[in-house]
């Protein structure tokens, strides 16, 4: 198939707009993609007509629209190619999805004495659960470091994985500088070092940058648990998905109780929870979310994914090669980066050259990336952040890369 990103663009309402007085360049997918008009149409359709709220309801829009939701559970679990839809969490989002599995495996699983390995790349999403549940249990959070230009320091593992390692968590994709980690040789490599050692470990992938521009078979990497935003996937904001093994689902307590998450309920015979996944979806579900998740599965199936990341990869790799043409530009990471890219202008904060670009009509993130140990790693209180998603085009590159050389001479 084709990738025609001219009549992809025309999916999308939002980029044919200006901002001031600019045609809207909008390199800012890796905060929140825009939504094709298929996502935006088939989630107004189904408020409009078809609303309802699920869960056992006797009337037909409630069973019809519960329905939906599980059909959208079974194309999640196609999309990441689960071996069942009942791997399938919905959640609002990856942060809640790593929460989850923080109260949920983590209280269950996390002693004294023992400890986790995340990386020096994460996200503040996969920092800041574990060290507030290490406040209240005394286990280690072991960092695993990277080199000077963004990969991951893998030969650490071996040192850092022990008896005591109960989880690895890490990021498929860097939200900041692109790197993309080897999540399959990482969890190989990881598991075999975990059997030497006699550690019960589990391994989470935060995959908020990494499901959207790759194509995630969650088998084949043979991590326990995956995650993923919908915002990010060209999907509504507030639904995410968090794929885990069935067996070590069914071992899980539930995290948050409510509704729709149990079994029985009795005042004076307790209570029993349902099975996995429903009873780690307690309260009523964003259901018009999810149905507008189960759109965005849909256009990017029938966009064909392989073709629409290829058509990212050269984006980015004309992007790499036009940024280095800028004289004391700095860019992070290496060439092994997709989606991201981070750099600073010079001794310009991040912030100036960001209120510049967005005077053009450009939008692009600056700041910290909520990944605050990277900017200390990195030395710096900012990058600026320019992502691309399936519709980012050479022109949009062009744009980019001429008003950071107009902002060059101004600031000087
Ligand atoms: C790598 C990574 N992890 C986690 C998150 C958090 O995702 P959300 O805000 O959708 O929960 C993000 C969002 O930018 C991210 O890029």
């Amino acid at each position: 198939m084709l990738f025609n990103v001219a009549a992809v663009r025309q999916d999308f309402p939002a980029l044919s707009q200006s901002v001031n007085n600019h045609p809207l360049v909008y390199l800012d997918s890796a905060a929140s993609a825009q939504k094709p008009l298929q996502v935006i149409e088939r989630e107004s359709e189904f408020t409009l007509h078809q609303y309802a709220a699920v869960h056992r309801g006797i009337h037909t829009l409630s069973a019809n629209a519960t329905t939906m939701m599980e059909d959208v559970r079974q194309k999640a679990a196609d999309f990441i190619h689960a071996s069942s839809n009942e791997e399938i969490i919905f959640v609002k989002g990856t942060t809640e999805a790593i929460n989850l599995v923080a109260n949920s495996f983590g209280r269950k699983y996390l002693r004294e004495g023992d400890n986790i390995v995340i990386t020096e790349m994460e996200h503040h999403a996969n920092i800041v659960p574990w060290f507030m549940l290490a406040e209240e249990i005394d286990f280690e959070i072991r960092v695993l470091p990277i080199t000077d230009d963004g990969r991951l320091e893998l030969s650490q593992l071996e040192q850092l994985i022990d008896s005591n390692t109960r989880l690895l968590s890490f990021t498929h994709i860097s939200n900041v500088l692109g790197t993309v980690n080897p999540v399959k040789d990482i969890i190989k490599q990881a598991r075999q070092i975990a059997a030497t050692k006699n550690s019960q470990l589990c391994v989470l992938v935060d995959g908020a940058q990494g499901a959207m521009h790759q194509q995630i078979d969650v088998q084949s990497l043979d991590c326990d648990f995956y995650t993923f935003s919908g915002h990010k996937l060209y999907g509504p904001t507030g639904i995410g998905i968090l794929y885990g093994k069935k067996a070590l689902l069914d071992e899980m307590p539930p995290w948050e109780g409510g509704g729709a998450m149990i079994r029985k309920v009795s005042l004076t015979k307790g209570i029993t929870f349902a099975d996995a996944p429903w009873r780690f979806e307690a309260g009523t579900p964003n259901v018009s979310a999810i149905i507008g998740l189960g759109a965005a599965f849909d256009y990017l199936n029938v966009l064909g994914l392989k073709e629409a990341f290829a058509h990212e990869a050269e984006v980015m790799a004309y992007a790499s090669q036009k940024l280095q043409e800028i004289p004391s530009l700095i860019l992070y990471g290496n060439e092994n980066r997709e989606g991201v890219l981070a750099f600073n202008l010079g001794h310009h904060h991040a912030y100036d050259v960001g209120s510049f670009l967005d005077q053009y009509g450009i939008a692009i993130r600056t700041g910290h990336h909520c990944a605050l140990p990277l900017m200390e790693r990195y030395n710096v209180p900012a990058m600026c952040r320019a992502s691309v998603g399936i519709y980012t085009t050479k022109e949009d590159i062009d744009s980019l890369f001429n008003a950071l050389q107009r902002i060059k001479k101004l600031l000087g």
